[in-house]
């Protein structure tokens, strides 16, 4: 007879339950197969020391489950039906794709974005998890504030008071699942409006690029010189609403220049414009003490975006939007029309993190360690990487490169790819129209790797780079 391994647990007590979970796991598993004959009940009563009672009970049930089939004069078999809670078998796997010029594994993640995710402090984390939960009231577990947990509010309008010289209040802060949720609520607003046209500049994130699309908002690109955006070429279009990184604008990591602060603040006055500023990384800032964030020059004016994206990591999704009041009534309606709000217990841990200062102390520790391997990669590009011109100011995670005049930028970048490096190319950075004309560049994400690791990267790089020289 089959072995049916159908352990007995006597204490649980319901043991025809026990027999028929037992069979259950031997059918899915495949262990017992269809047309397999099953011990009579008798039999089998007898080899588990229980009453044929508890067996027949079981077999009943399997049969009215289509687990067994009983036939007088055959016996009890497993059924050769489809098991009744089988999935379908999964289809093949398609092969897998070819990947062009035999891509080797990546040794040198440069992929911008990152922050350093080994450092995410996993301990403190777990800690003020632990902290927020045990002071959760049970009343804080039902559905949340669609505008955010007032402790985070409350916590983050104190935090960009103090980092960003935000003008803000819990009434001014709504939560929301990183930065880039709180663009596509905010855009979908403003076409509510009739602020149908968005004013992005060019370069800007590719990342960003396709979610305002999807918002339905038409997008002109403002192109961005060494001072940050060019205001002037701004207030030329029928823009009313304008997305902007004044602290690092990304990718070429340029600083608004005071003129420009000046400039886009009476553009939006004069034009009725809304300026959302998107403060991605800017905590980290290496040379000097950051410029304070436009939002707190016009808090009427200007929407302030940020998240921990950056500055723990991306994976954790939360991040806020500073706004005026009536806008935050608005994002608040709008997220409970949508999607009920952000998930409570890590809006308390972050607000327990904030409140504990252990979230300013990382990021001190994380200035440190970025500003020291900055200093390091930038170093590296200007001895491996002849002609190559890092812009911008000392900040942020990734930086942006200009290669030698008459690179050939996507030849570089399968030429790194092959030796182990990941980087991105700029032109898909700018627009159609700029992107003919923009000067071969990589933007380089250098968070994740240690100071060694850049040197060796950076010499790397230098090999793809003459040989990614046209001609
Ligand atoms: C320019 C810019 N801002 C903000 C973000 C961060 O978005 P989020 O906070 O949703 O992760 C990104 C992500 O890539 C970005 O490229």
């Amino acid at each position: 007879m089959t072995d049916l391994h159908l352990p007995l647990d006597r204490s649980a007590g319901r043991l025809a339950a026990q027999i028929a979970a037992g069979f259950r796991a031997g059918v899915r598993s495949g262990r017992l197969t269809a047309g397999t004959r099953l011990p009579s009940s008798r039999d089998l009563a007898r080899d588990l020391a229980v009453s044929r009672g508890v067996v027949v009970a079981a077999y009943e049930q399997l049969t009215a489950e289509g687990f067994l089939v009983a036939r007088r004069g055959d016996g009890t078999r497993i059924a050769p039906l489809a098991r009744p809670d089988d999935p379908p078998p999964p289809p093949p796997a398609p092969p897998a794709p070819a990947v062009p010029g035999a891509r080797t594994p990546v040794d040198y993640d440069l992929w911008p974005g990152s922050p350093d995710l080994a450092a995410f402090p996993r301990d403190r984390w777990l800690a003020a998890e632990r902290a927020a939960l045990r002071a959760l009231p049970d009343d804080a577990l039902a559905y949340p504030d669609p505008a955010g947990a007032l402790v985070l509010r409350t916590e983050l309008a104190g935090y960009l008071g103090r980092a960003r010289a935000a003008h803000t209040d819990p009434a001014r802060v709504v939560v929301t699942n990183g930065a880039a949720h709180a663009l596509s609520a905010l855009t979908r607003l403003l076409r509510a409006d009739g602020r149908t046209v968005l004013a992005v500049e060019d370069p800007a994130s590719a990342r960003q690029l396709p979610m305002l699309q999807a918002a339905g908002v038409r997008l002109v690109r403002v192109p961005v010189d060494g001072q940050g955006i060019d205001v002037a070429a701004l207030a030329r279009t029928d823009a009313r609403a304008v997305l902007v990184t004044p602290a690092h604008q990304y990718p070429t990591g340029v600083v608004l220049s005071p003129d420009r602060r000046a400039s886009l603040i009476a553009w939006a006055r004069d034009a009725d414009g809304l300026i959302i500023e998107d403060d991605y990384d800017a905590e980290f800032r290496y040379d000097r003490e950051p410029v304070g964030c436009l939002q707190g020059v016009d808090p009427e004016r200007v929407v302030l975006l940020g998240s921990v994206s950056k500055t723990l990591a991306p994976a954790i999704r939360l991040g806020w939007a500073a706004v005026p009041p009536p806008l935050a009534a608005r994002l608040r309606t709008h997220r409970l029309h949508t999607d009920l709000g952000t998930p409570v217990l890590p809006q308390h841990t972050l607000a327990e993190y904030l409140r504990s200062g252990g979230y300013e102390r990382h990021l001190r520790a994380m200035r440190r360690r970025y500003r020291a391997r900055r200093d390091a990669f930038a170093d590296a590009l200007r001895r491996h990487v002849p002609g190559a011109r890092v812009h911008g100011v000392p900040a942020g995670i990734h930086l942006y490169a200009e290669l030698p005049p008459g690179c050939d930028e996507e030849r570089v970048v399968a030429r790194a790819s092959r030796a182990g490096l990941s980087v991105a190319g700029a032109r898909p950075l700018w627009s159609p129209g700029r992107a003919a004309h923009a000067p071969p560049a990589l933007v380089l994400g250098y968070a994740g790797l240690e100071e060694g690791c850049l040197v060796k990267a950076a010499e790397l790089l230098g090999q793809a780079v003459a040989a990614g020289a046209r001609g």
